[in-house]
């Protein structure tokens, strides 16, 4: 007799209130859901097909195992009009060609040439505050990411075509990833709104509407205006490109314009600005997100602000200068941000459809459900990461103790993995490590051990009202140089 596809248990919760558990403290509703039910249980949500939750090893090693054809990612619940052949929402060979594209893109040779653009942007924004200046974590990490992103996708670092891309990249994605939006992926269902938004692009884009990019009576009107007007600039640049055809271009959007499909053909149109506007929206609230929850942690934890700026002066030292890319794979900046990534993932979880009944750890899980890893309860398991677990304890990274693909998660696993971690890891370390040695924040998270609740924005999980730090002193450029007064201070840091 064949076993029979059962769901794991649910709560007794009505959907409504499910889905008012994921929305507001989603952390908190998974550890009652986990108290309450085990390690692996189910959750519905109005409209939606059941979600089934684990943090069980077993069952997260088969997750990372599932083949291209045992799921179908074109069921993605994001209310966001990314063009339906962006990667998130392929399937099978044509995920895999999406990935062949981009992935190369972001391999350690074109990333460490990033690593000086990317240094220098850090820079100018550190450059630009002012003592007693109050900055927000998110909105600041966010503008210095729209910077990156402008660079690695357009190589663009001034001037008028980079301001013009950067207010639209960012008030589009404001539009496209706000509460209202959301609210209507889950009334109409994400799949169907954002397909609805899609068609009004297209029909606007092939009139040539881009519209005046203010809100009107309709709550979607900015967002395709927006996102008109963006993909117009993207398909100047992409023929641009292909006029020239220049091998020797390393920005995204040129080695994505000129990739070609198994048949010999460049990509449409449509579908490089599809992948351009992913790469956009995939670096950027993720960011936001990730550097937010560190910089509670820096903010909690003063000795470990000091010991990664001891880290960075020493590497001064030893190189003769700043040197990103020796910066960026520094040991104890590394393991300080995987500690905050394991206790604060910005993902709460990733989600793959199952298209037929498939057998995960000791569970037979019906077709038609999702599963999903929880990164959040994995990387609080005392079984993985020892008794001290709820810790913030950088050194755990620099014992010895390798974790494995399913049980350090924090950019998802398997097939579908985030293409840009080894981009954003660089990205933060190299802000994060100026900030330590250039910048004294205070904020009300100093010396404390509290933690704000946790909200989700555009599907990342945020602290509520953002992390608000106030500059109290900023350090000179040369500070801890080799021959420079700073270098005198070094030797006392
Ligand atoms: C700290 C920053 C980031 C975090 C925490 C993060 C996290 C994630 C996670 C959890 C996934 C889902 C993986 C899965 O389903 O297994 C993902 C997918 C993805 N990410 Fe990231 N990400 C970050 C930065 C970036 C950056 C900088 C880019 C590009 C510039 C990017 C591009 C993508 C893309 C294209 C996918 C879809 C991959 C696919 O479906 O094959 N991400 N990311």
């Amino acid at each position: 007799m064949t076993a029979k596809a059962k769901l794991p248990p649910a709560p007794k919760d009505p959907k409504y209130r499910q889905a008012l558990g994921l929305g507001i403290g989603i952390w908190d509703y998974m550890e009652k859901n986990q108290r309450e039910l085990g390690d692996t249980f189910t959750l519905t949500l109005p409209g939606q097909g059941p979600m089934v939750w684990t943090s069980n090893q077993d069952m997260i090693k088969d997750i990372l195992k599932l083949q291209e054809e045992q799921v179908d990612a074109s069921l993605v619940q994001l209310p966001m009009d990314l063009g339906e052949h962006n990667t998130v929402f392929l399937n099978e060979k044509e995920h895999q060609d999406s990935r062949k594209i981009v992935i190369p893109a972001f391999n350690t040779t074109r990333l460490r040439a990033r690593a000086p653009a990317m240094h220098d942007i850090v820079t100018e924004h550190i450059n630009s505050w002012k003592v007693g200046q109050k900055l927000n974590v998110p909105r600041m990490i966010g503008d210095i990411t729209l910077d990156v992103i402008c660079y690695t996708l357009f190589n663009l670092r001034h001037g008028e075509r980079k301001d013009r891309y950067q207010y639209l990249m960012g008030n589009w994605m404001l539009e496209a990833t706000s509460d209202t939006m959301f609210t209507f992926g889950a009334i109409f269902g994400a799949k169907n709104f954002r397909q609805w938004l899609n068609k009004k692009y297209l029909a606007r884009a092939d009139k040539n509407q881009g519209g005046n990019g203010k809100k009107g009576i309709l709550p979607w009107k900015r967002a395709v205006d927006l996102k008109v007007q963006l993909a117009d600039m993207i398909r100047e640049d992409i023929r641009d490109i292909r006029r020239r055809m220049d091998e020797s271009e390393t920005h995204l959007l040129s080695v994505i314009a000129r990739a070609k499909d198994d048949k010999g053909n460049l990509l449409s149109e449509e579908r490089v600005i599809s992948e351009t506007i992913g790469l956009l929206i995939g670096g950027h609230e993720t960011s936001a997100a990730t550097a937010s929850w560190f910089a509670i942690w820096l903010q909690q934890r003063p000795d470990v602000n000091d010991k990664i700026r001891r880290e960075v002066l020493e590497s001064i030292q030893n190189e003769g200068k700043f040197d990103p890319v020796k910066v960026s794979e520094l040991p104890y900046l590394t393991a300080c941000l995987n500690e905050s990534q394991r206790l604060t993932p910005s993902a709460v979880g990733f989600i793959r459809w199952l298209r037929q009944d498939t057998q995960l750890g000791s569970h037979l899980i019906p077709a038609g459900s999702s599963v999903l890893p929880c990164i959040y309860l994995t990387h609080r398991d005392p079984a993985i990461f020892g008794p001290d677990v709820l810790e913030y304890r950088p050194e755990r990274w620099m014992e010895g103790k390798k974790y494995l693909p399913s049980e350090f998660l924090p950019f998802g696993g398997g097939r579908r993995a985030c293409v840009g971690l080894n981009q954003a890891r660089q990205q933060l370390r190299i802000a994060f490590a100026e900030f330590a040695r250039r910048v004294e924040f205070t904020s009300e998270y100093q010396h404390s051990n509290k933690m704000p609740r946790s909200r989700m924005i555009g599907g990342q999980t945020e602290p509520e009202k953002g992390v608000w730090l106030t500059v109290k002193q900023i350090r000179p450029e040369s500070y801890g140089m080799p021959d420079t007064v700073g270098a005198a201070e070094t030797a006392t840091a």
